[in-house]
């Protein structure tokens, strides 16, 4: 997958189940959960994936209980700390997208200080989601790359908020499998389905 733009977006589901099938506390889901982003990125890296974008936190959760959207909040905020200088030496530039002014300040200060150290990268386009509404981006007017494969673990099959104008054309991939049990394995046999469809954009096949 090398020598052309590819935007893989992922709704990374399941870690609440991961941890529940564990008899664990679901942010032991969202631990391991933010492991499997630290693979993903290193195999998205290896597939030649251009950017990468991540649905970690969508403005509908903040519903859920205090304690975990604040372990949430924290996750983030030592993932950026301790990422951003291997993100930096490896090319990742690190990108926060969604709304901030509701996010603790100390986050902000590691988003800002992260998309700062990274600014220059430019082999992966690493872009986290957090308070991230589609519908709030839209009516505010920002809208980012269109998306060329969404794939959403966990089993279930909705967008859920995430992306809904770049993903006009986007193929569609959803896959059985908790997002922190996602493997690099996976991401490559659906980097390998994409390459087989045939994506027309409403237009017609090449004749034959
Ligand atoms: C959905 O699973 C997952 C989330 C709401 C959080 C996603 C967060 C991570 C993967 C952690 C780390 C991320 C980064 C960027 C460091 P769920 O909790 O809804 O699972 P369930 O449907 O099984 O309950």
């Amino acid at each position: 997958m090398t020598g052309q733009s590819l935007h893989v977006a992922i709704i990374m589901d399941g870690n609440g189940r991961w941890a529940q099938a564990r008899r664990r506390p679901r942010t032991d889901g969202h631990r391991a959960g933010a492991r499997a982003v630290r693979r993903t990125v290193e195999a998205a890296l290896r597939e030649g994936v251009s950017t990468l974008t991540l649905y970690a936190f969508s403005s509908d959760n903040w519903k859920r209980p205090a304690a975990e959207t604040g372990a949430l909040m924290t996750l983030f905020g030592a993932f950026l700390r301790k990422e951003r200088e291997r993100c930096g030496r490896e090319g990742i530039r690190i990108s926060v997208i969604g709304r901030r002014d509701r996010l603790p300040a100390p986050l902000v200060a590691e988003i800002e200080t992260t998309e700062a150290a990274t600014a220059g990268a430019g082999r992966l386009h690493l872009r986290i989601a957090v308070d991230y509404s589609a519908r709030h981006s839209i009516q505010s007017g920002q809208v980012g790359p269109d998306v060329d494969l969404l794939i959403r673990t966990g089993g279930d099959q909705r967008l859920s908020d995430f992306l809904l104008w770049e993903c006009a054309y986007a193929e569609l991939m959803f896959i059985p499998a908790w997002w922190p049990d996602f493997t690099a394995g996976e991401l490559h046999t659906a980097l390998q389905e994409f390459n087989h469809r045939q994506r027309r954009f409403g237009g017609l096949a090449p004749a034959a």
